[in-house]
């Protein structure tokens, strides 16, 4: 057995990764590990500005970024993505199911509009993103990582008015297991990172600190606490994992 050295373990150059949702928050933090280990890093998301923001804040230091303009819930786009970063990287090795969305809405005031949205954006996104990359890295015959961002909620539910957030977080992993288990045989593993709370612009980006009194390590995770999980299992650090979700909450589960 060859010991690789772990410097060249965690060298992701000449990979191309893509990340939906990749220019704020948590998949900001993801793009930003993947960018500096060497990785080609192509953001998926529907704000321009913010891609544009990050795109040259990591282009700044050498790297190499670029911003597609995707809505991961339209079929179309999410080929027009996969065409798109084949057409200026080369292939795409990793890809990253960030996006997503968590509106608080109690079951009473939930309508079935936000409930379809939440569906759409986090769950059946995830499915047309796994379904044209998988395709893609099929064709290229070399495997490749899905990394799928779903949620301690995933697991165990975190707080009332998210009833929709957690079906679709509870699917996002019934999906990463199944996909796993089908995908194994072209050498692409699939693994999840279910994160506790982040400060990110999505949670308001500051930590209320009766939520945090109950953080075991007493603090809210930060987008680099889940990028540097992502850039072990997009690495060659994760060898021997597919169909696994590791747990990024500071405790909380243990709770
Ligand atoms: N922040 C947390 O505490 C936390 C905890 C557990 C899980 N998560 C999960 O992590 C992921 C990122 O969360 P965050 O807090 O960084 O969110 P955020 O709101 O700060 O950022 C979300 C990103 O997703 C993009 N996005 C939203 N809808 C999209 C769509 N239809 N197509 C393409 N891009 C879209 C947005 O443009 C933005 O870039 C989500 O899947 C979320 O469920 C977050």
């Amino acid at each position: 057995m060859d010991i690789i050295p772990h410097d060249k373990l965690l060298n992701l150059s000449g990979k191309t990764a893509i990340v939906t949702g990749g220019s704020i928050g948590i998949g900001w933090g993801i793009s930003y590990r993947l960018a500096e280990a060497g990785a080609n890093v192509v953001i998926a998301s529907r704000n321009q500005e913010e891609a544009d923001k990050t795109v040259s804040e990591l282009n700044s230091k050498g790297w190499k970024t670029r911003f597609i303009k995707t809505d991961v819930a339209d079929e179309t786009q999410v080929q027009n993505l996969v065409s798109g970063t084949v057409n200026a990287f080369g292939s795409v090795d990793i890809l990253v199911n960030n996006a997503g969305i968590y509106p608080f809405v109690t079951l009473e005031k939930l309508t079935a509009e936000v409930f379809d949205k939440v569906i759409a954006i986090n769950l059946k996104g995830l499915f047309l993103c796994t379904k044209y990359v998988s395709r893609q890295m099929i064709k290229q015959g070399k495997g490749g990582r899905i990394i799928n961002i779903t949620s301690i909620d995933a697991l165990h539910p975190s707080m009332i008015g998210l009833a929709h957030y957690d079906a679709s977080k509870h699917g996002a992993w019934g999906f990463t297991k199944n996909t796993a288990l089908e995908l194994a045989q072209h050498k692409i593993w699939i693994n999840a990172i279910a994160p506790g709370g982040v400060n990110t612009p999505g949670t308001g980006g500051k930590a209320d600190p009766s939520f945090t009194a109950n953080i075991p390590m007493k603090r809210m995770g930060d987008p680099d606490d889940i990028g540097k999980v992502a850039l072990f299992l997009a690495s060659d650090m994760a060898s021997y994992m597919t169909g696994s979700q590791i747990v990024v909450d500071g405790g909380v589960l243990i709770t």
